[in-house]
């Protein structure tokens, strides 16, 4: 069912970076976000695939995890993600205005991220990444990193809660380690015409 998988498809940060993921399931994975719809059908989002250990411990460094959760650095060794993928904008592909892109990005990596979930396959978007990694990836100018993947098998349990009353949609960990994602109720969601019905 398609409530079921969109709801396990939670964000993770803490995964098995003992447990590889193959070249043919990351592709598969970026064949899932090449399918998304685009804007103009341009189609200018292109995907480099990392796993190699030493290319991978020299992006660690330049990525920011969970800005809420101010005590944690972001994942220990042993629990950093095995594989990463990097969404890139190929300038040269781009037919109109840059903003358009972030929609095709949204749901490109929707996509990929269902997939992923549906074999047990979690990651993180990263948008809080340093300027850094593009030399460090030596990628041609043409491209513009626009958001990184973090991708492996999880080592952390992620559950859904209701906003409270005080409406903080901060997540947070508890005592045990488990991550909270606080979302928003439905009926806060809808928006109804305050005219209906006034006579
Ligand atoms: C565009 C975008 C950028 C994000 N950037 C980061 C980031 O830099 N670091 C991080 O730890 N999480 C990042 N996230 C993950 C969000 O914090 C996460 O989606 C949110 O807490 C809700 O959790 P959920 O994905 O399980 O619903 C990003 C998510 C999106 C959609």
């Amino acid at each position: 069912m398609i409530i079921e998988l969109v709801t396990k498809t939670r964000t993770v940060r803490r995964f098995r970076e003992e447990l590889p993921l193959s070249l043919e399931t990351l592709r598969a994975l970026v064949n899932l976000a090449r399918l998304g719809g685009s804007a103009r059908n341009a189609q200018a989002l292109k995907y480099r695939i990392v796993t190699e250990s030493v290319l991978r411990e020299r992006i660690y460094p330049l990525l920011g995890w969970a800005g809420y959760l101010k005590d944690w650095k972001g994942p220990a060794v042993g629990e950093r993600p095995p594989a990463i993928i990097l969404c890139l904008l190929d300038c040269e592909l781009l037919l109109g205005p840059e903003s358009e892109v972030q929609f095709d990005l949204g749901i490109a990596t929707q996509n990929l991220l269902l997939g992923a979930a549906a074999q047990e396959i979690f990651g993180c978007r990263i948008g809080s990444f340093s300027p850094k990694l593009h030399e460090v990836l030596d990628l041609d100018p043409q491209y513009k990193m626009l958001l990184v993947l973090a991708l492996g098998y999880p080592a952390e349990q992620v559950v859904l809660e209701e906003v409270g009353a005080d409406g903080d949609i901060r997540y947070w960990r508890d005592s045990q380690q488990v991550h909270h994602v606080p979302k928003r109720r439905l009926e806060d969601l809808l928006v109804t015409d305050l005219k209906e019905g006034r006579g």
